[in-house]
């Protein structure tokens, strides 16, 4: 959560920051703000909501375009949304400004001892203790990166921080929470939470290592507060296409990214089988498979248990990433986790894998982001290739996700060929699925539902964690209250909440449709609008989504008219479907 961005080049620093911070507002987006200096002064700018929305590209912020500053876009976790409460917050004398992702765990302790040094606070924020514990130190003698190491030694808790000295100065620390440096032309060099920040002026990264610092002035240099020593760290070169991560001619990210699946499934489709056949056998040596992951990421996880059990013949344990850490006394050293993340950053996650290699296990991550934390921290990674995914919601990273399960499952049954065709083949029926006439269609059903307060989905076997899946993609964006049940649930106590008018989502296939077809009865004869996805029409049915099926992988398929559905929803509903209110992108607090 929370964005960061900070430059120091040749460009009008406000300019830069400001456009970084748009392309990270997936990370948090309740209120903003950006610090430049000229090497003497610091102004700030701060204001609620999106940068996007609010920032007025006349307003003056820098002095004579400063070309060093730091910037944020924040996800409040202590203190309310408000003005005062925005990053960068500034240091008592005004000469340090701090942007901060994370939280400092001990800074109650800090803010209570830096008021007896009649230090005042501004804001509700753990943020503000840190230009002020800079500044303390500041006072006692030290030099400013000297005291920003003291202050970082006494911070506990995981956070990023980026700290400015009115002398045009930074620092930068990494601990536990992700931050990267892009190192650009003529010595700029770029510090943000994640590279989509500044794709558009380098592709040359340094991914940090926890308790890196970064020091710039003039150029720059890594120490590492354990190592207690300058490090060297490699360069990176990002492969991905900056117009990737920007919206072109859509209106929203959400469609752009809706539209990219098909591509998306084809370059899956196109992975190295070598990648695929070494997990299968750390998944064939283990003894007990868990998958773990969160939100949407989570469902995928779920779609795979069912793949596991029926092609590749295995159980495989599953537990959502938070509560991961109570399951830990069964691992041993020859349990394998597989940890599934977008982001590579989710928290949940990452304390899922740090409980399994406390206990010596192997972890095997599938993740959208090199060099993330995630992969980082995993004995071998599996890249998703879903390219930069920016919209809150998860779309091509989810469909991506679950081509890779499939893959797995399908050189465990020794059908790995089979698999890399069905999904060419899929991947051409997904530009027909998201055509402008499949679209509309959908629209015409999004227009029938708008104004409902209650959506119910159910589906067996596979079409199950899809329903939950589009619950959620539908409540998270439109807000409409959207539930998900397997099918055979239904009757005990669920089937309570149906009545006249009801809409009830039914997913069907070829394996299922007879035991899901008497649910639709079910709901049908409670007076329920019956809404049917799935290959074959039926009469019970007062509205029919047709999608072809695809066996293994119909999660792939029948979710898309569901994101278009929720995405229509999103728009009628006057709803932003880019960046649902509440929610970040990347959850990288517990
Ligand atoms: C957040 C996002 C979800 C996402 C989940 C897991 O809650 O809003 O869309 O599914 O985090 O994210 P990850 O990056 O770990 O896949």
């Amino acid at each position: 959560m929370c964005g960061i961005v900070a430059y120091k080049g040749d460009k009008d620093a406000s300019k830069v920051i400001r456009d970084g911070l748009k392309t990270l507002e997936y990370r948090g987006y309740d209120s903003w703000g950006i610090a430049t200096t000229d090497d003497s002064v610091i102004d700030v700018i701060k204001n609620i909501g999106k940068v996007s929305e609010t920032y007025d590209s006349n307003l003056k912020i820098s002095n004579n375009g400063s070309n060093k500053g730091i910037g944020h876009t924040r996800w409040a976790t202590h203190g309310g949304v408000t003005k005062e409460n925005a990053h960068p917050h500034l240091s008592q004398n005004g000469k340090i400004a701090v942007v901060h992702n994370g939280i400092i765990e001990n800074f109650q302790e800090q803010r209570t001892f830096l008021k007896k040094q009649n230090f005042s606070f501004l804001s509700d924020t753990d943020t503000e203790t840190i230009p002020n514990t800079i500044e303390y130190h500041m006072g006692r003698g030290y030099d400013f990166v000297e005291a920003a190491k003291r202050s970082f030694e006494h911070m506990d808790g995981q956070y990023a921080v980026v700290a400015l000295n009115h002398d045009g100065k930074i620092v930068a620390i990494r601990r536990e929470a992700p931050l990267v440096l892009g190192i650009g032309l003529n010595n700029e060099i770029f510090i943000a939470s994640d590279v989509t920040a500044f794709l558009e002026h380098t592709k040359n990264v340094i991914f940090l290592e926890e308790n890196d610092m970064v020091i710039v002035d003039g150029s720059f240099e890594i120490f590492n507060l354990y190592e207690n020593c300058v490090v060297e760290r490699p360069i990176s070169r990002i492969d991905w296409d900056n117009e990737a991560a920007k919206k072109g001619d859509f209106d929203h990210f959400f469609m752009k990214e809706i539209l990219e699946q098909a591509d998306v499934i084809n370059r899956i489709a196109n992975i190295e089988q070598s990648i695929i056949t070494d997990t299968v056998f750390d998944i064939k040596a283990a003894k007990g498979v868990y998958i773990v992951a969160c939100g949407t990421a989570a469902y995928a996880c779920m779609s795979g248990l069912y793949l596991f059990s029926k092609l590749a013949k295995m159980h495989i344990n599953f537990c959502v990433a938070s509560e991961f850490e109570h399951f830990k006394h069964f691992l041993t050293e020859d349990s394998l986790i597989i940890a599934i993340s977008q982001s590579g950053e989710t928290a949940d996650t990452l304390s899922a894998i740090r409980a399994a290699k406390s206990k010596g296990s192997k972890v095997i991550s599938i993740t959208n982001m090199v060099g993330s934390s995630i992969m980082r921290e995993s004995d071998k990674s599996i890249l998703q290739k879903a390219g930069p995914e920016i919209c809150v919601l998860s779309t091509k990273s989810y469909t991506s996700q679950l081509a890779i399960i499939a893959l797995i499952v399908y050189e465990m049954d020794g059908h790995f060929d089979e698999g890399i065709a069905s999904l060419r083949e899929l991947s051409r029926y997904i530009y027909y699925l998201t055509s402008k006439n499949s679209r509309d269609f959908i629209k015409s059903l999004s227009e029938k539902l708008k104004d409902v307060e209650h959506i119910y989905l159910l589906g067996r076997n596979l079409q199950y964690p899809t329903a939950l899946e589009a619950a959620l993609k539908i409540k998270e964006v439109s807000y409409i209250h959207a539930e998900a049940y397997a099918g055979g649930e239904l009757k005990h106590g669920n089937i309570a909440l149906i009545s006249e008018g009801t809409p009830c989502i039914i997913f069907t296939s070829d394996q299922t449709e007879k035991a899901i077809l008497s649910n639709a009865m079910e709901v049908k004869a409670r007076g329920a609008f019956v809404i049917g996805l799935g290959p074959k029409d039926n009469e019970i049915f007062d509205f029919f989504i047709k999608v072809r099926d695809a066996g293994d992988l119909n999660p792939i398929v029948q979710i898309i008219p569901m994101q278009i559905l929720a995405y229509q929803l999103a728009l009628l509903r006057n709803c932003d479907p880019d960046k649902p209110r509440n929610l970040a992108k990347s959850v990288t607090v517990k």
